[in-house]
C-alpha cells in the first residue's frame, strides 16, 4: 500500500491508538474521524438500512456460518475496498494511512483490510467474543469506528472488553474508535436500548 501524506493530528491519533494497545492493551481515540466524515457515513448507514439492503450477521465462516440471535442480532452491510462512494473513499483512506503508519513502526505486515456497517436494532446485542475464526487466522487487529449521534449512558450498547485482570466498558460514542488484537481480546456489545451504528472492521495478513 503506497503511503501518501499524513497530517499531525492523523500521525497523533495513530500513535494515540498504538500506543494504547501496547500500554494497556486496547486503543481508543475521540475524533479518528473528522465529524463530517461521521455524517457522511452515518447518512449512508440509515440510507442502507431504510432500504433494506443490510443482512443479518451469521456466526462462524463459510460452512459453519449461521445466524444465530441468542449469539447477535446486528444487521451488517461490506463496504467495497474499492468503493467510488466520496465518503466510503475517504474512510478507506483513513484506514490505508493507519495501516502503513502500523506497518512502519510495528513491522506488522498487515496487506488486507475488511469493514462493514453495522447496525444493532434496540433490543440487540453480540455476546462475549473473539474477532479471530479458527479456520482463518487472517485478523490481526479489530477497528471499531461508532457513527451514534448524542449517545448517552442510558442507552446502552456499550463496548466492553475483557482483559486478564479487568475490564473495560465503552460507550459507543459518534468519531470514537476502538483497536485491539483480533485473536487476543474477547468482547462484547452490550443490549443497546436505541439503534446503534457504527463501522467494525479488520486489518489482516494472508
Ligand atoms: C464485531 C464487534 C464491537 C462494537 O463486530 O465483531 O465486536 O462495539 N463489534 O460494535
Ligand atoms: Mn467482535
Amino acid at each position: 500500500m503506497e503511503s501518501e501524506f499524513i497530517s499531525p493530528t492523523q500521525v497523533q491519533d495513530f500513535e494515540d491508538l498504538i500506543d494504547g494497545l501496547l500500554t494497556r492493551n486496547y486503543g481508543l481515540v475521540d475524533h479518528f474521524l473528522p465529524p463530517a466524515l461521521v455524517a457522511g457515513l452515518r447518512e449512508n448507514l440509515l440510507v442502507h438500512f431504510n432500504s433494506g439492503n443490510m443482512h443479518p450477521a451469521g456466526v462462524g465462516k463459510r460452512f459453519s456460518y449461521q445466524r444465530n440471535l441468542k449469539v447477535r442480532g446486528d444487521l451488517i452491510r461490506w463496504i467495497d475496498n474499492d468503493s467510488k462512494d466520496p465518503w466510503e473513499q475517504l474512510f478507506n483512506e483513513r484506514i490505508k494511512s493507519f495501516i502503513t503508519y502500523l506497518n512502519q513502526t510495528c513491522y506488522t505486515g498487515i496487506n488486507d483490510y475488511e469493514f462493514h456497517y453495522a447496525y444493532y436494532e434496540q433490543g440487540s446485542f453480540y455476546q462475549r467474543h473473539l474477532d479471530q475464526f479458527r479456520v482463518d487466522q487472517g485478523r490481526k487487529f479489530s477497528l471499531v469506528t461508532y457513527l451514534n449521534a448524542d449517545w448517552q449512558a442510558s442507552d446502552g450498547g456499550q463496548l466492553s472488553l475483557y482483559f486478564e485482570h479487568d475490564e473495560m466498558t465503552i460507550d459507543p460514542q459518534g468519531g470514537r474508535t476502538v483497536f485491539f488484537k483480533s485473536d487476543e481480546i474477547e468482547h462484547e456489545v452490550r443490549l443497546a436500548t436505541r439503534p446503534r451504528i457504527s463501522i467494525a472492521g479488520w486489518l489482516k495478513h494472508r
